[in-house]
């Protein structure tokens, strides 16, 4: 068997065009546009590449950006009070303070800082909360991103078994929270887990999320299953820098029904999916209605 491919790239150009879409019609019948603000602080090279292309996306789907760089050595007082700032602003629908910061600065008490309402990314304690009762909460990204793409895929996802591999509140979690809201048999498993080839090998769906390149291999994979690979690593190959997920792609495409690749999977859906959070939020806060298909 050889896999279909899960077209993220594509997946979520369709995203980004029904954001547009939405964010036209608000501005056109209600005056209002969307706006997201990003804080980075300090110079990581990776940060500031993430960065730059969410301040591009957001202004190609129509909505303001706002973009706050300060320097490496700023404050916690500072960093609280510019999300004060933020917070207060009605301009500004949705803000994500890009991680990691740096280590003088306490990422869970920032984070909380954040108007849950305008929590873009679904850090805040809050809405991890909401997410895990099963009521409406603004969702992480990627984990979104993941969930669409099972959902187009599969269609109903009631009865499956998922393995999540991977624990981060980032990803790990929340997608688990997601899968077991649709009514999969949800096991999260991690670096501790017993025999984690064959956890995995049970499953319908896998979730791949833990940060180690190619370490799912083919035979871990139930023919048939749909893969979702949500590493994204930095290796040297045939001396080459190239990107690799957590799945070795080729022996896990030869045995899957589905599977997304590496790049041009789950990463260009985690962008997507953080325009869909910001007009979502702008909706909720002015009481007007939620576009369709763009949460979970
Ligand atoms: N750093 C890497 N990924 C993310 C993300 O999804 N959100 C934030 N805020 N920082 C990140």
């Amino acid at each position: 068997m050889s896999a279909q491919v899960i077209d993220g790239k594509a997946f979520a150009a369709g995203i980004r065009d029904k954001v547009a879409a939405h964010v036209a019609r608000l501005t056109a019948d209600h005056g209002i546009t969307p706006g997201l603000a990003v804080v980075l602080v300090g110079e990581d090279p990776a940060s500031q590449v993430y960065v730059r292309s969410k301040g591009k996306q957001t202004v190609e789907v129509g909505m303001n950006s706002y973009e706050h760089k300060l320097d490496a050595a700023t404050s916690e007082a500072d960093l609280l009070a510019l999300i004060a700032r933020l917070n207060a602003d009605p301009a500004v629908h949705g803000i994500l303070v890009q991680l990691p910061l740096p280590k003088h600065l306490d990422a869970d008490l920032v984070i909380n800082a954040i108007d849950p309402a305008k929590d873009v990314d679904g850090f805040h304690i809050s809405n991890v909360g909401l997410l895990g009762t099963g009521q409406k909460a603004m969702v992480p990204c990627t984990p979104l991103g993941s969930l669409m793409m099972l959902r187009d895929h599969l269609g109903s996802l009631s009865g499956l078994d998922a393995v999540v591999i991977g624990r981060s509140n980032i990803v790990g979690k929340p997608m688990a929270q997601l899968l077991l809201g649709d009514s999969c048999t949800v096991t999260i498993a991690h670096s501790r887990t017993k025999d984690l080839p064959a956890v995995v090998r049970r499953a319908d769906i896998v979730v791949a999320a833990v940060g180690r390149p190619e370490m799912v291999t083919g035979d871990w994979i139930r023919p048939g299953a749909t893969v979702i690979d949500v590493g994204i690593n930095r290796i040297e190959r045939d001396g080459k820098t190239v990107l690799v997920g957590d799945c070795h792609y080729d022996s896990c495409a030869a045995v899957a029904g589905a599977i997304t690749p590496v790049p041009g999977g789950v990463g260009p859906m985690t962008i997507a999916c953080l325009l869909a959070n910001t007009l979502t939020a702008c909706c909720r806060a002015n009481g007007l209605a939620e576009p369709e298909g763009l949460t979970a």
